[in-house]
């Protein structure tokens, strides 16, 4: 293979010769702009660079393999940086990794705010916005969490609390704390281990993960992490347009071992996360591509224009390239016969109580067996729908107008959870275990990995455990809506979906 100088690496830089270095190798990535599934100017900008670290923070180990297999005629040969080129090899205007020292420890982080901060100290502009950022104005985000002080606590006295026990279970699955951590995508964003530190932290303490459809590294790399060999994941799962890419998706989780598989359904488009969307915007900008790509030709897979797809940008609407939109509730029969009899289903961002009612009615039509195992009451952190309900909030109105729904599916909620008494407040009033999605991907950041996720659900759990003693409870099963006064939250509920129905349908007809 021919040896490619800085210099002539630089001469091709537009749309009409794209060169990529990538792993120490350069591509000819001109023909392939029109196709990238993350739009033309994703590469444009990293044109003439080394793009290796952004590409493996946004790409499962393989994509570059499966895109140019050996012999491939776009690669072109290796990179060296001579040392006419002062050894230098051009970087990225961006760079997508955390590059800050560190200057902290995990132990000096005292609650999950502390890693909030310290991760918007350390990583890139870039990983912080694609993390931070929920839709709109974030008020459903900023809701989600507040919501929570509208609860308050009618603790007991006079009880032996000396010891308390955390134990919970999820599905049957056995875990140390009521708490597990989301699918999120792109952990590599905030450290190169990314779901593999995840994963040995939350084996090391023994909690479920949701391994990410769009995680940065393969399921199959994420779960030979483990730390047990009994250890729970559950894969979350975008049905692809291309179904038989999901088949084949599936085929592979199953044979690597999952207890569950978590469709997500609150995005079957992205949200509009401005600050994704700025960054992207500027990081054009820096590079001079900005113009350039708003004459780009249509991606086949997005039926975007150049133009929209310019003004869109953030990897939020990059990754959402190929989901399918057109789900409706047959498509679980297609799901359930994808799946060995031991994996459930969890349906994950449903955000009323029709629909809860709805999942706990689907069965199979040959073996009549329910299909919805739990429900994970969401709205994706905020990220999707701006105004939709607060998850705690739809958690008591489920109570109030649908309490048979409890005995037929597991209920859990995630969105804002960033206390241990938020935890127990969601378990008194029903749920069966909280998700956290930031706090995980935040305490990976500035070199924390997999000690920042350890310490991160160490600080929940010694939260968890105070909230119960001062609470008067030494175990889960105890919670219930006697140790909750809820008069604040009442005030917001929701209207009874039945007469909500009867309502419209009487408008309906008097409009008429
Ligand atoms: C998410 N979430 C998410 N959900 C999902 O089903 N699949 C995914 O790939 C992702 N990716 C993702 C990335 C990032 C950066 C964030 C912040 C969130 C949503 C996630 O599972 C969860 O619902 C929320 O994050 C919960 O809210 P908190 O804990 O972040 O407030």
């Amino acid at each position: 293979m021919r040896v490619v100088s800085a210099a002539e690496l630089a001469d091709h830089r537009s749309s009409k010769s794209c060169w990529v270095v990538l792993h120490g190798a350069v591509y000819d990535l001109t023909s392939f702009l029109p196709h990238h599934p993350g739009g033309a100017r994703a590469i444009l900008t990293r044109a003439g660079k080394d793009a290796t670290k952004e590409f493996d923070a946004l790409h499962a180990p393989g994509t570059l393999e499966e895109a140019f297999p050996p012999g491939d005629q776009n690669v072109l040969g290796t990179f060296v940086a001579a040392e006419a080129d002062g050894g230098n090899i051009p970087a990225p205007a961006t760079a997508a990794a955390a590059t800050t020292e560190i200057k902290e420890s995990p132990a000096d982080m005292i609650n999950l705010n502390d890693f909030e901060k310290h991760a918007e100290r350390t990583l890139s502009e870039k990983a912080w916005a694609y993390y931070f950022s929920a839709s709109d104005d974030m008020r459903t985000k900023i809701y989600n969490n507040e919501i929570f002080a509208r609860v308050l606590f009618r603790p007991r006295v006079f009880r032996d609390v000396g010891t308390v026990d955390t134990t919970s279970a999820l599905l049957r699955v056995k875990t140390t704390l009521p708490v597990f951590v989301c699918p999120a995508a792109l952990a590599r964003l905030a450290h190169d281990d990314g779901e593999k530190a995840i994963a040995r932290a939350a084996g090391r303490h023994g909690v479920l993960q949701m391994i990410s459809n769009n995680a940065s590294l393969t399921y199959t790399d994420i779960v030979s992490a483990r730390v047990r060999d009994d250890q729970p994941f559950a894969f979350q799962l975008y049905v692809q347009n291309d179904r038989k890419k999901s088949e084949k998706q599936l085929a592979e989780v199953v044979r690597a071992g999952c207890v569950a598989v978590v469709l997500t359904l609150d995005a079957p488009a992205p949200g509009k996360r401005e600050l994704d969307e700025r960054v992207a915007r500027a990081e054009a900008r820096a590079s001079g591509f900005e113009e350039e790509d708003e004459s780009e030709p249509l991606s086949a897979s997005s039926g975007l224009g150049g133009k929209e797809r310019a003004a869109g940008g953030g990897i939020g609407k990059t990754l959402f390239q190929g989901t399918a939109a057109d789900l409706v509730w047959p498509d679980l029969i297609w799901l359930r016969d994808q799946l060995a009899p031991s994996v459930k289903i969890i349906l994950k961002g449903l955000q009323t109580v029709e629909d809860v009612v709805l999942a706990s009615q689907q069965t199979h039509p040959r073996t009549h067996a329910q299909l919805v195992d739990g429900v994970l009451l969401s709205n994706h952190g905020g990220r999707a729908l701006e105004g939709a309900s607060p998850p705690l909030l739809l958690l008591a109105e489920l109570r109030k107008y649908a309490p048979q729904t409890f005995s037929k599916l597991e209920v859990y909620i995630d969105g804002g959870i960033r206390r241990g008494t938020d935890v127990v407040k969601a378990l008194c009033l029903g749920a069966t275990q909280v998700g956290i999605g930031r706090p995980a991907l935040f305490a990976l950041a500035g070199g924390f990995g997999a000690d920042g996720v350890y310490r991160a659900i160490q600080i929940l759990r010694e939260e968890i455990e105070t909230a119960m003693r001062l609470l008067g409870v030494t175990s889960l099963d105890q919670l219930g809506l006697k140790y909750v006064n809820t008069t604040q939250l009442d005030m917001l509920l929701g209207p009874d979906p039945i007469q909500l129905e009867k309502d419209s349908e009487a408008f309906a007809k008097a409009r008429l």
